[in-house]
């Protein structure tokens, strides 16, 4: 007892206690050598392939394949045929192929959970707390519609629309399939997946879940490369894209499907304001802003970027923050205490460390937690920039990494006016009491979702999606199964 000390009339707190280690096994995963492309249900070899590490310890992980122009054209030749049959089975076909895979992920979603982890670096905890149930959940839920289609839109008529390109990035691998995949195959789609280059294992391992629920060949195809492949199916004999990851591609994307007739939708970036105001449950909200910013080392597009506190409760705010960022747990993803794992990439690790330079050098004031970061791999410590000027770099610009920046306001039209200051308008947050200044809020900011007092929810059948310069069109919920129809 000695290690316990007395805090007056309160029950004693021991001093001292860490977190033992506590690994998860990589032994549920067999990884190949070497993955090729997943053409009409069979491997197609590339000519060239690229090495895909763990971001933890950059300690390389398999051979991918990087796809072609020609492979490119060949998995969209074979999504074409398979479309042929795929698009005139019953709805209720469909959606035995859909749960079968919904339950299938359920059943593995230890292996890709762990997986994730280990080719992404997120933390395992969130890989199979969120990633996992979610990715299984839209599965789930948009097999319930595909044979509802002509309820779900009454009088319209709804028509699949053919082969759907799909391009998605790394911060969310196996969510963000799960995101484009289930929506269009439940209306009569097929599809071709370009996984991103940084994280295309969960992907390919998906294509042994394709085998298992007997999906009919061609109905997903999967092609794995960098921005190149993406660039080549954009380009292909496809009739949709549906593109998520940064601002600039989804521009260029944008520009190159221009008067092609091809559709388009774009999820892009964003730099959400999350809003505390002084009459909120000021600990439930630190862990709110906790959760918006460090959540997957804040490589959300989502994310709750910029802190908007009122300046009544400023310093006790940020007083708390800064305690509560001091117990945060960085370090390896595959440990199941971890909450903040590693960094994606070097790339995105790069691209951190210059925001956060430029925003010292503006002259914003940084607080960073103590914690020992592992010497391989990409690491960022969480971190936060008060005095904060709107103009600045971190105030703008989105950081993609575990970095807040702070901004105070005095009343709600300021909070409003700053909040909506951004190119981009994905999502924000509100913490405050009063139900009405939630809903006065949400009317008045630019953002497609608006949290109140909560952050970071995700629900299959709530659509998401952007303002601005975070692009346009909707993923979940009915508004999500809309982009992959056409109508009479
Ligand atoms: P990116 O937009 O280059 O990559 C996203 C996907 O697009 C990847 O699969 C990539 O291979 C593909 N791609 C790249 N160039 C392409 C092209 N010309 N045509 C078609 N597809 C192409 O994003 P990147 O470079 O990985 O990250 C840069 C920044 O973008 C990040 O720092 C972050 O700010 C933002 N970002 C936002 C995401 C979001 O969820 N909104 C996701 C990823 C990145
Ligand atoms: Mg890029």
């Amino acid at each position: 007892m000695t290690d316990v000390e007395k805090r007056q009339d309160r029950s004693p707190v021991p001093q001292g206690w860490t977190y033992a280690p506590a690994p998860e096994s990589t032994d549920v995963v067999r990884l190949q050598d070497r993955y090729e492309l997943y053409v009409g249900g069979e491997w197609l070899t590339a000519k060239e392939h690229f090495t895909t590490i763990s971001p933890r310890d950059e300690a390389p992980l398999a051979e991918v394949a990087q796809a072609s122009e020609a492979d490119v054209h060949q998995a969209v030749a074979s999504a074409r045929d398979a479309f042929q049959t795929w698009s005139k089975l019953p709805g209720s076909e469909r959606a035995k192929y859909m749960f079968r895979i919904a339950r299938i992920l359920a059943e593995r979603s230890r292996e890709f959970a762990v997986l994730e982890s280990l080719n992404g670096g997120k933390p395992i905890k969130e890989s199979r707390d969120v990633d996992l149930p979610l990715a299984a959940a839209h599965f789930f839920y948009y097999a319930g519609w595909a044979d509802k289609l002509e309820y779900a839109f009454p009088n319209r008529t709804p028509k699949p629309l053919g082969v759907a390109g799909q391009i998605i990035p790394w911060n969310f691998p196996l969510l963000m399939l799960a995101w484009k995949i289930a929506p269009a195959l439940a209306a009569g789609n097929t599809v071709v997946l370009k996984p991103a280059e940084t994280t295309p294992l969960t992907a390919l391992l998906f294509c042994d879940v394709l085998r298992q629920a007997e999906l009919p060949p061609g109905v997903v195809n999967i092609v794995t490369g960098d921005g190149s492949t993406g660039a080549a199916l954009v380009d292909a004999d496809v009739d949709k894209i549906a593109f998520t990851g940064s601002t600039e591609v989804g521009k260029a994307i944008q520009r190159r499907l221009a008067g092609t007739g091809k559709k388009l939708t774009l999820e892009l970036g964003g730099k959400a304001a999350n809003i505390v105001f002084d009459d909120c449950a000021i600990d439930q909200a630190v862990e709110g802003i906790v959760n918006g910013i460090y959540f997957n080392q804040g490589h959300v597009c989502c994310a709750g970027s910029r802190l908007l506190v009122q300046e009544s409760i400023y310093e006790p705010v940020i007083e708390k923050l800064k305690q509560r960022m001091a117990t945060l747990r960085v370090g390896d993803p595959l440990d199941k205490n971890t909450d903040v794992g590693a960094i994606n990439s070097r790339e995105q690790l790069n691209r951190i460390e210059e925001l956060v330079a430029a925003g010292t050098a503006e002259g914003a004031e940084i607080y960073q937690p103590p914690c020992k970061l592992p010497e391989q791999g990409y690491w960022f410590a969480p971190t936060v920039f008060t005095n904060v000027a709107q103009s600045y770099r971190i105030a703008q610009e989105e950081i993609f990494g575990p970095v807040l920046s702070v901004l105070t306001f005095r009343t709600p039209d300021e909070a409003v006016e700053k909040a909506n200051n951004t190119p981009y308008g994905l999502s924000a947050g509100v913490w405050t009491e009063k139900g009405s200044r939630i809903l006065w809020m949400a009317q008045h900011l630019r953002a497609g979702v608006v949290w109140a007092n909560t952050f970071n929810r995700f629900d299959p059948t709530s659509p998401f999606g952007g303002y601005k310069e975070s692009g346009f069109g909707r993923e979940g919920g009915l508004h999500g199964m809309e982009p992959y129809l056409d109508f009479a």
